[in-house]
């Protein structure tokens, strides 16, 4: 897979299509502010901060390219990378597949990234990058948990008990975050080929047979997904500035 005598280029897509419903009414998800900065913009600072990224696809909302390629005109952005701005789909996976389409040839590194994970650390791109060009055909960043997990039988009225079938042992489990980094023709053949609905890129790659590989994530890489997560990341951004100055 490796091929130490060839530079190896990587290209990053970040899904950013979603409306994110769970954090309440308003602008899309990744359009929303943190600190008076578009999410976006922190996702797409925080991956182009590798210096081994050098193109940057945006998957914006359906109906939202013009006013992406505005905002990534309007925020100062490093002059190495280079940036690509497409429209959406419904699901996630269709939202990645067209920011795959879009690739131009010569990168044969991927890397996936949530732009609702704006707070991702350049260290955590950077290993699972390295892991990539290691050899592993895909990667995934990802911690231990902290809680016990139950698995379920899904209660048809919300709210309901739901009788609990199984307690996965906790020290085998852990939670993935992005970017996840792919050989590029390994994840091509997986959007391609599986058309089950999934929530991540890697589980598609597994389902090919393929090894997925987990390096340590990071906590600041959390999801923001509810309310709380928005008060969470602007506390981080606040506690940056004071010890980095950024
Ligand atoms: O909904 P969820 O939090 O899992 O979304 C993860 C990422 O996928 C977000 O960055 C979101 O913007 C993106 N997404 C997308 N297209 C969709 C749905 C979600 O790009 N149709």
């Amino acid at each position: 897979m490796s091929d130490d005598s060839r530079p190896s280029r990587t290209a990053a897509v970040i899904p950013a299509a979603g409306r994110g419903v769970r954090l309440g009414p308003g602008a899309p998800k990744a359009l929303r502010a943190l600190n008076g900065t578009p999410m976006l913009i922190h996702a797409v600072r925080a991956l182009a901060a590798s210096r081994a990224v050098s193109l940057v696809v945006v998957v914006a909302p359906p109906d939202g390219a013009a006013e992406v390629k505005s905002l990534l005109d309007a925020y100062a952005l490093p002059e190495r990378t280079d940036f690509l701005v497409v429209p959406g789909g419904q699901s996630r996976q269709e939202s990645v597949k067209l920011g795959l389409d879009a690739l131009p040839p010569g990168y044969d590194i991927v890397l996936v990234h949530d732009a609702a994970r704006p707070l991702v650390p350049v260290d955590t791109v950077d290993a699972v990058i390295e892991a990539v060009r290691a050899g592993a055909p895909a990667v995934v960043p990802a911690l231990p948990l902290a809680d016990t997990v139950k698995e379920v039988e899904p209660a048809e009225t919300p709210g309901a008990p739901e009788p609990v079938v199984a307690t996965p042992a906790r020290a085998r489990l852990r939670a993935v975050q992005t970017p996840q980094g792919f050989d590029r023709e390994i994840l091509l053949r997986a959007h391609e080929t599986v058309t089950d609905n999934v929530t991540d890129d890697a589980s598609m790659v597994e389902q090919l047979g393929e090894q997925v590989v987990v390096v340590p994530g990071h906590e600041e890489a959390f999801k923001v997904t509810r309310p709380l997560d928005l008060v969470l990341a602007e506390a981080v951004l606040a506690r940056r500035r004071l010890t980095d100055g950024f």
